[in-house]
């Protein structure tokens, strides 16, 4: 019987699950490191503070496990960052995290002077300020000291990669957010590279996510009581891997990641972009590919608010909210960093609307969670648009934790929420992503099925879902008029 490690290198914290090969979860651990802002808007974190919390965290993990079990390590985790190294390895700056809007300006450039059209000939994406490329470009522009010195370009969970093995890697589903792959061929874009002054040997060798990317560091692997070698997979951006994790692999599949950004990612047989680019087109940790809008704020609008209000008790201010459900006439639009999908939008900003002298507290609260609902609706709205049936899908996040936010979804996107058995999503993934490239299985459905599976079904109330939807065209007016007014704020 052999163990398996599953890494995501979250924003908020790391978390690490050691699963046995049947896919039985045997311990968790979580690592926590802070997230700075140094100006509005923008975002960093030390990759110093990843590698700690991935090591104690290792650590931990294996306490009182048997150690000489483990046979692989897959690694995934936040997207979009920019890592840089230069000559001796050494990190130049902080890295800029895939919520961070400084990039406003490259993303314009990029977007106008490029076109859009050339970057979806190119990459099958258009700029978005968190890509990668428009960092690269920001940097040349503000930091060409720091430019001048790069040697590496990683993604986050790459660097992880690459502290573990050695080697210098990543995967196709991470690359994909770069803006610097050509998704539909899965090679470097030479011609992205030359716009963004990027020397092909800076970037990192591609590989599939399943394959393996090297082996643990002999000297680390026996610190932690390790035997034989250990293979690392080349791992995945978390949303690829939580999608493995939920058992989003079939052509059609979606899921809903309820994390510190929300996602609904919708996984396909074949390559296709969708026809204003306000979803992503990104290979998937599968080998095949996926359609993925992506909202910068979710269970972090719900945090900020706890946090606001001094709670902690999650349960208790959910309490009683139910009684508003469909009838709220408090919105809430949870563009606290900017948005994403499908604005694309750095200058957007959070915002209660429609408070009067009896509004409660419960329903802020749930303006908040149906506020976080309605962005996920408006890319499942693209997606259909583009003639996809979205009328299930798995979820997963923080957020999926709390029953009546998995109503609301539900009802707000009229689907079919079917609740994973682990509900570790992008960790468990990975840890499935080392399965396969440790050789245990032969492809990532093959893991998938041996590993996955739905253990309840949230069914939309018609009644319900019908007043969701006469809200939704009210929510759905609010950016547009808002839109001219948040770059004053
Ligand atoms: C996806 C994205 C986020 C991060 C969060 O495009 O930017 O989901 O991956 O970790």
């Amino acid at each position: 019987m052999k163990n398996f490690i599953g890494i995501d290198l979250g924003t908020s914290s790391v978390k690490l699950v050691l699963l046995s090969e049947s896919g039985s979860v045997l311990k968790t651990v979580t690592k926590s490191y802070p997230v700075f802002y140094p100006h509005s808007g923008w975002s960093e974190q030390n990759p110093k503070d990843w590698v700690n919390g991935v090591i104690d965290g290792l650590f931990e993990l294996l306490s009182g496990q048997k150690a000489a079990l483990v046979e692989g390590i897959g690694v995934c985790g936040q997207m979009h960052g920019l890592v840089v190294l230069d000559d001796q390895d050494n990190v130049i700056r902080p890295c800029i995290l895939w919520n961070d809007g400084r990039t406003e300006k490259e993303t314009e450039y990029l977007n106008e002077t490029i076109g859009k059209k050339s970057l979806s000939d190119l990459t099958a994406n258009i700029a978005f300020a968190g890509f990668t490329a428009p960092k690269i470009l920001w940097l040349k522009n503000n930091e060409p000291e720091n430019f001048s010195r790069i040697a590496k370009i990683m993604l986050p969970k790459d660097y992880i990669v690459y502290m573990l093995t050695g080697e210098f890697t990543t995967d196709y589903s991470d690359a994909s957010g770069t803006l610097l792959l050509d998704v539909k061929n899965k090679i470097w874009s030479k011609k992205m590279c030359e716009i963004c002054s990027v020397k092909s040997e800076w970037l990192p060798k591609l590989y599939e996510s399943y394959e393996k990317a090297g082996y643990l560091k002999s000297e680390l692997a026996k610190r932690l009581g390790l035997t034989g070698k250990i293979a690392i997979a080349a791992g995945a951006g978390d949303n690829a891997a939580a999608a493995v994790g939920i058992g989003t692999v079939k052509n059609g599949d979606c899921n809903i990641s309820l994390g510190t950004s929300g996602t609904v990612f919708i996984s396909q047989n074949n390559f296709s972009v969708d026809k204003n680019n306000a979803l992503h087109s990104f290979c998937h940790a599968s080998g095949k590919f996926h359609l993925m809008g992506c909202i910068l704020s979710a269970a972090s609008c719900n945090g900020w608010w706890m946090n606001v209000i001094d709670s902690s008790d999650y349960d208790a201010e959910q309490t009683g909210a139910d009684k508003y459900l469909g009838i709220n006439d408090v919105f809430f639009l949870p563009y606290m960093m900017g948005e994403r999908s499908p604005h694309n939008d750095v200058n957007a900003k959070g915002a209660f609307i429609g408070l009067r002298p009896d509004t409660s507290r419960a329903q802020m609260t749930l303006a908040v969670m149906e506020g976080v609902a309605f962005s996920l609706r408006d890319c499942i709205e693209v997606a259909r648009g583009n003639g996809l049936i979205i009328s299930s899908s798995g979820i997963c996040g923080g957020g999926s934790r709390s029953d009546l936010w998995k109503k609301i979804i539900a009802n707000v996107c009229n689907v079919i929420v079917e609740v994973p058995k682990i509900e570790e999503g992008p960790a468990y993934g990975a840890a499935i992503l080392s399965m396969v490239a440790s050789g245990k299985y032969n492809s990532v459905e093959e893991a998938v099925d041996k590993t996955t599976g739905f253990i309840d079904k949230i069914y939309p109330d018609p009644l319900l879902a019908e007043k969701y939807d006469e809200r939704y065209l009210v929510f759905k007016k609010l950016y547009p008029a808002l839109k001219p007014v948040f770059p004053l704020i």
